[in-house]
């Protein structure tokens, strides 16, 4: 029975790139997507910008533009990444959109006339000279429980104490610096505890995956709390309806972005009514796809608040974890936070789709990338044994045959196993499971080549007698290509265009894989995914690092939110840095990196390498003997090419102009500064 899908991917953050982090969740969608589209069904994709907020706010002040112009070229820049990695949406919209705006204040009226929202004073820490309520994470200051400085106001990333932005020693807004003050103003609360047996059932209902609805009954049990929709003016958003100075918060308005971009398909298609979707008693399903750390916006607050305003939960949400690269978060300094702009200046995106599937397992635990493993992965299982078939046997059929395949299957018992497949790698697909779809796959083609390996069709080809073992043998094999070619589909969009082009079919459709192809003209063969070179990888990672110099903050499990560079330290945090004059020995260019020098430096007693990003400043040879000041105690750090042993510190613009110490300052190298 074909089935009427709607599917969203988590709204990004209009304020800052996509990163490697978000493409997971997009690749997993798009797989389940074009998955679903290939069984027959109808699904319609949608996603957005999320784009309100504070931060918006203050980067347009800051960049000197309207919000409006910064996030529609922020919603450009997404849009063009999410292409290059072939992400299929039907819409990609914005939430700062008169859809939007005309849903939220639907959803508040009618949640209101329900009596689920109230008014509270609440007091929060203020921004005397911005002007601004502050977020949490927009204040910094002193854990209150082990006194690390530099600490956000929800939790302390030391001591993992949590704790109200009111308890932390020393609080300093992070937009002025200024010393927050506290004060009260009303807020809107959405009455969520009314809904606990609601959600209590609707968690248990399927909805969500197990380990998730065991964290969720955590926090049934533990007692629910109203939820704060409101924020003061000034904020980037949509006021409160009966209100000039309060807007719906953020949280509020994104998760209905999905039903406003949804909307703005309806209008401009023509051909999809909204409220078959949305209608509480719609048959049609609705499934979001979104990172582990904001399951509460989506299976506590999002179903409430539908429910509350006349329009159906949602079918499912499917959570999946955080990546780490090479078994630690992903961070700056060692390149491995790579955005998705960079890495297809370098790599093709469906060797990365092709990982990712080979991960992820449709559970919500945190899945690793390795580096090498990759490369692995790609080259021989992909390149190696499902592209080897076709790229093995297509000569001979084009060659001898005049491309035709025979008209009948060689080896009848082979080819249903590939059929009886399909079943279970359905299943695997249907629920996220693409990690043991492709395993399933890949014994496929283990088999394919097993095949080809026993039948030697280079040697029937020097038979003038096996001329028709020949053809059928690589007729064959061609048929078990074009299978594993359609189970692969929703991994490998592009592939699949290409093998549709050799093939010579339209368009591969799932139930294609029962027929095989016989009798039939096939086209030539090309290339159509190259090996993996680790050097590329390395220089994806090495042009990453450079990108982002600053180590600070930087280092984040992914997709949590976007951490904000900190603009303050303390004069502890200074105290700590030891600065030594050091002389350069040796510098020398690092292959693979455009920015990088390597230094060996003198720092008195004893010698150290260094790398540093100096080199569009100075020719390698016109340091050797300059004197500079590094950062001496700074932990060293691997990187690609070798371990750093300390910072350079250099002044000045950049590029061209950066500047060292003169050769005549009267400096020694060891010597401190101060
Ligand atoms: O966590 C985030 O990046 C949010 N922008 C996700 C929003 S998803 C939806 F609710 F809009
Ligand atoms: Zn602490």
């Amino acid at each position: 029975m074909s089935r009427r899908i709607l599917v969203t991917s988590a709204l990004p953050n209009a304020n800052g790139p996509i990163h490697l982090g978000h493409m997971l969740e997009h690749v997993q969608t798009d797989i389940w997507v074009r998955f679903q589209r290939m069984r027959g069904h109808e699904v319609i994709y949608v996603c957005a910008d999320d784009t309100h907020g504070t931060a918006t706010m203050i980067r347009a002040e800051e960049e000197g533009v309207d919000p409006e112009t910064l996030i529609e070229k922020m919603r450009l820049d997404h849009l063009q990444d999410f292409n290059g990695f072939n992400i299929s949406y039907d819409n990609y919209y914005s939430t700062h959109s008169d859809e939007n705006r005309y849903f939220s204040e639907l959803i508040y009226n009618r949640l209101k006339d329900k009596d689920l929202i109230f008014t509270r004073s609440v007091e929060q820490l203020y921004d005397p000279e911005k002007n601004l309520f502050l977020a949490d994470r927009f204040v910094v200051g002193e854990c209150p429980k082990c006194g690390e400085p530099g600490q956000y106001g929800d939790n302390c990333e030391k001591c993992a104490a949590t704790y109200d932005a009111t308890d932390l020693k020393n609080p300093r807004s992070v937009y002025s610096g200024a010393k927050p003050e506290l004060r009260a103003s009303d807020h809107y609360f959405f009455d969520l505890p009314q809904y606990t047996d609601f959600l209590k059932q609707w968690t248990r209902s399927g909805a969500v995956q197990p380990e998730v609805a065991n964290k969720l009954s955590e926090w049934l049990d533990a007692g629910l709390k109203a939820w704060d929709i409101s924020r003061d003016a000034p904020y980037f958003g949509f006021v409160i309806p009966g209100t000039t100075d309060k807007y719906f918060y953020v949280w509020m308005d994104a998760p209905i972005g999905y039903m406003a971009s949804f909307k703005n398909y309806c209008d401009s298609s023509n051909e999809v009514v909204f409220d078959d979707f949305w209608s509480p008693d719609s048959s049609c399903e609705v499934h979001h796809f979104i990172g582990k750390d904001i399951i509460n916006f989506h299976a506590l607050f999002w179903p409430a608040v539908l429910d509350g305003s006349g329009f159906r939960p949602p079918t499912r949400i499917h959570t999946h974890g955080f990546i780490t690269v090479n078994g630690t978060k992903m961070s700056k300094s060692r390149g491995t936070f790579i955005n998705a702009a960079d890495y297809l200046k370098f790599l093709d995106p469906e060797y990365l789709r092709y990982y990712y599937a080979t991960k992820l397992n449709g559970s919500s635990d945190d899945l690793d990338i390795n580096l090498e493993d990759f490369v692995q992965r790609v080259n021989s299982d992909l390149v190696g044994k499902v592209i080897n078939i076709a790229s093995r046997c297509a000569g001979f059929i084009n060659k001898q045959f005049d491309g035709l395949l025979s008209d009948r299957l060689h080896d009848e018992d082979l080819w249903q196993q590939f059929i009886t497949a399909e079943k279970t790698i359905a299943d695997f697909y249907e629920v996220d499971d693409t990690s043991k779809a492709v395993r399933e796959i890949t014994r496929l083609a283990d088999l394919a080549n097993q095949y080809i390996a026993q039948h030697e069709p280079w040697k029937l080809n020097k038979d003038a007698e096996r001329r028709e073992d020949l053809q059928l043998i690589c007729s064959q094999a061609i048929n078990m290509f074009r299978s594993l070619a359609i189970y692969l589909k929703p991994i490998l969009p592009e592939m699949a265009k290409k093998s549709e082009a050799f093939l010579n079919v339209a368009e591969l459709k799932w139930s294609d894989h029962s027929t095989p192809l016989l009798g039939h003209n096939i086209g030539a063969f090309k290339s159509m995914l190259t090996r993996m070179e680790m050097k590329t990888v390395d220089q994806l990672v090495a042009a990453s690092a450079e990108d982002s110099p600053s180590d600070a903050k930087a280092d984040s499990e992914v997709p949590a939110t976007e951490v904000e560079e900190d603009k303050h330290i303390t004069i502890d945090d200074f105290t700590k840095v030891q600065l030594k004059v050091a002389k350069v020995i040796a510098a020398t260019p690092v292959e693979g990196a455009d920015k990088l020098l390597q230094l060996t430096l003198d720092v008195g007693d004893h010698q150290r390498q260094v790398f540093s990003g100096i080199k569009a400043a100075y020719k390698a040879e016109d340091l050797v003997g300059r004197l500079t000041v590094v950062v001496a105690n700074l932990a060293p750090r691997k990187m690609r090419f070798g371990v750093s042993e300390g910072m350079v510190l250099a002044a000045g613009p950049g590029g061209e102009d950066i500047f060292l110490l003169s050769p005549d300052s009267g400096a020694t190298p060891g010597m401190d500064v101060s």
